[in-house]
């Protein structure tokens, strides 16, 4: 196998999800090189349906850490992205696809994450529509536009080990 695919399937297999951060800073170029990750995922008949805030100001982090239960670590975090859907972004696919659209551009985000030597994680906001609402107050996000999570991103605080989620039965082959 050559090294370049060696290597994407290395960082798949040992990206994990990061809560602690020292309080590094999360550089711009990298944080673009994320985004562009983000933007490269697949989506249905690529309507592309979604928009991403890139948070770097510690004020804005400091009200989201504050209003939002799960993602306390954004207090050591450098950066962060909160990923939108966009329901209405066509009248047929967008409405039905956004969440698995922005779902796979969140996957690309934390693997890209993850491979830039950055920890991440995905905490929840969609479905909590009052978490919906919190987020949308905090960053100005217009009524028809969905935050579905926000992406806590910094240096790695600790060395844990991925889990392992390898599972044969799992699998089915050929037939259930
Ligand atoms: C839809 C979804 C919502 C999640 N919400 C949170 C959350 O609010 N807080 C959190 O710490 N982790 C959250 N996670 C991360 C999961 O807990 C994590 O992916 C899972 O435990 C597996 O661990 P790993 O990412 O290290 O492989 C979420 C993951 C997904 C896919």
């Amino acid at each position: 196998m050559s090294d370049k695919r060696t290597e994407i399937l290395e960082v798949i297999a040992t990206r994990r999800s990061v809560r602690a951060f020292t309080g590094g800073a999360v550089s711009r170029d990298d944080l673009m090189a994320i985004l562009k990750a983000g933007m490269a995922a697949p989506s249905a008949v690529n309507v592309q349906p979604w928009a991403f805030v890139a948070v770097t100001k510690r004020e804005t982090m400091d009200a989201l850490c504050a209003a939002l239960p799960y993602a306390k670590m954004l207090d050591k975090a450098g950066a962060a992205i909160v990923v939108c859907g966009l329901p209405h972004k066509d009248t047929q696919y967008a409405e039905r696809y956004w969440m698995m659209d922005c779902s796979a551009a969140t996957e690309n985000i934390l693997l890209a994450t993850h491979a830039l030597g950055y920890g991440a994680v995905w905490t929840a906001v969609y479905a909590d529509m009052g978490l919906v609402k919190v987020v949308r107050k905090i960053l100005s996000i217009p009524e028809d536009v969905i935050p579905l999570n926000v992406i806590p991103i910094g240096v790695p605080a600790d060395n844990e080990p991925p889990i392992d989620k390898w599972r044969p039965e799992n699998v089915r082959w050929e037939k259930w």
